[in-house]
Formats: C-alpha cells, structure tokens, sequence
C-alpha cells in the first residue's frame, strides 16, 4: 500500500515548511506546492534522504484561478491522491484597502480563501471513498479579534476561513465521515518569513519576545487538533488568552485594545 500523502500549499518557507517536517517525520509522502521551485526541489531533496519518503514538488502561483485544478490534476497524473491537506500558503496584504489595487485584493482573496476553499472541494470526495481525511486551514488569531484600521482585508479571510473549518468539520460529522476531520489552525505572531515579506519586520522586532512562538509547536498543535476532530486550534497559552479576552471582553473595549496594539505594527501607507 502507497504511503499516506500530504498536500501542503505555502511549503517553500515557515509554517508551510515545518508542516512539511513533521508530516515526514510522521512517514508521510508528501506534494509540496508554492511559486518558489528551488526552494521545494531542496526541502524534498532534505525531506527524502533523512526519511526515505517520496516528495512531489508542485509549482503553482495560487492566484492563478486555475492553479487548484492543476495541483490536484498533476498529482493524479501520478497516480496520487491528497489524505491530508494543509492549506497553509498566505501574506500580508499591508496598507488601507482605500490604497490597495483591485487586483491585488481579488489576488489576495484567492490565494488566502478562494484557492484553498478550491482545494478542499475537489479532495473531499476521494476522501469519503476511502474514508479517511485530514485537512487543516491555517488561519490567523487574528480572525479571532475585532478587526482594525490597516491590512484590512487579513482578518476578514482568516475569520472566514475558521468558519468554513467549523462549518465543514460539523458536516463531515453529520454526514457520518467520522474519520475525516477539519481543523483551523489559528497562530499568532510565529517565527517565518511572513513579517519580511509584508514589510513589518522592524516594527515586529519592537515586540515582546512573549508574544512569539517558534512554527514546530505551532505545528504540532495543528496536526494533534485534527486528528482529535478539534475544529478549531489557538496554539501557545499567551495566545490562547488572548483569543479567550476577544470572546468575554465588551466589543467596544476589544476593539480599542486591538486597535492600539495593531497600530504599533500595521502599515498604513
Ligand atoms: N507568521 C505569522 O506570524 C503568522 C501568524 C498567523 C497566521 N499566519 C499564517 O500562516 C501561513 C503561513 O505563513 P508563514 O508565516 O509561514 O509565512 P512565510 O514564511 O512568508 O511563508 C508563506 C508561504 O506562502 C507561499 N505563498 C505566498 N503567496 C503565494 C502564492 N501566490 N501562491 C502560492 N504560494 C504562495 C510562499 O511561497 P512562495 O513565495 O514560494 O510562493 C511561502 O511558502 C499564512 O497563511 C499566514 O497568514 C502566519
């Protein structure tokens, strides 16, 4: 019998990377997508000779509106099909939704809560034949909190996307899928590339060491809520006070508190 596979999109850096890591570790087979190819082609070559599985390497800009459809298609030309799926692959968008460009948001809901979404839809029903599923959607503690001025976009797609993770774990429930499971992975601010990317770094740099967590137990909190069935996941104690302050403090205090936090590191240019 083939090796379990795991799809990780957003693999060629961070938490997409780590996922990749302990999903080997685990024995999994893994496809590893993103833009960057030199990056997957050296994580497999990594991942291959220290666990002797196999890697496929996916080259796919996810906002492309037909990038979903050539991951899934690639991996069935190999005679391949997704167990788990991590949708992981994600930026910020920094700024005011004012200044940003059309085409940059309608490429940042894609690539953050269209593709992914896709991916889901199209791995699922191979999952209810075989009757076993794992998918976990990295979303963000921050659509847990109200949101803010800045990054507009960010929060609105993360909390659509633990929405979607509880609705869709429920139904799986329901329809009597009682080993496929979904699962949001809600970080907070983790170690990656991410605040390098979106131009943040500095002003990230300025905030307590307390609020950082390293992506392996980030990770790992992912890959244990799903297999419990756990819907949703806020890895970390100081980020699970957090997310409990946003459920039990009155909106309109929760809503000051988070916009002078935010204001210390978003950007609005
Ligand atoms: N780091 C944090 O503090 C934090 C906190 C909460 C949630 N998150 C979430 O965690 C996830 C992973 O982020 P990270 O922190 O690991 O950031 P990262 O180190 O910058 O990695 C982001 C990954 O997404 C991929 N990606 C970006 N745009 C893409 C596109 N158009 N098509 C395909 N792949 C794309 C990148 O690959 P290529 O550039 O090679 O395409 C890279 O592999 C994201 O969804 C993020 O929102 C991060």
């Amino acid at each position: 019998m083939d090796r379990r596979l795991c799809l990780i999109t957003g693999a060629s850096a961070g938490i997409g990377a780590e996922f990749a890591r302990q999903y080997a570790a685990l024995g999994w087979d893994l496809a590893l997508s993103a833009r960057r190819e030199d990056r997957l082609k050296d994580l497999a070559d990594e991942l291959q000779d220290k666990h002797g599985i196999t890697v496929i390497c996916i080259a796919q800009d996810l906002a492309r509106a037909n990038s979903a459809d050539k991951i899934i298609t690639s991996l069935s030309e190999q005679g391949r099909h997704v167990d788990a799926l991590v949708n992981n692959a994600g930026y910020g968008l920094p700024g005011t939704f004012f200044n940003t460009s059309w085409k940059s948001q309608a490429e940042f809901i894609r690539v953050l809560y269209t593709a992914p979404i896709e991916l889901a839809h199209k791995v699922l029903p191979g999952m209810a034949e075989r009757g076993y599923g794992r998918i976990i959607n990295v979303a963000s503690l921050a659509g847990y909190a109200p949101g803010s001025a800045g990054h507009t976009l960010y929060a609105s797609v993360k909390s659509g996307m633990i929405k979607f993770s509880e609705s869709l774990n429920a139904e799986c429930e329901t329809l009597g899928h009682t080993d496929i499971h979904c699962t949001a992975l809600c970080p907070g601010f983790t170690y990656s590339e991410f605040h390098d990317v979106n131009g943040t770094r500095d002003s990230m740099n300025k905030m307590s060491k307390r609020m950082w967590m390293e992506a392996g137990p980030v990770v790992k909190a992912g890959i244990d809520a799903v297999n419990r069935g756990q819907p949703v996941v806020v890895p970390g104690m100081v980020n699970k006070t957090i997310a409990s302050l946003t459920r039990i403090l009155p909106e309109p205090l929760g809503r000051a508190m988070v916009g002078a936090q935010s204001r210390r590191y978003r950007r609005i240019d």
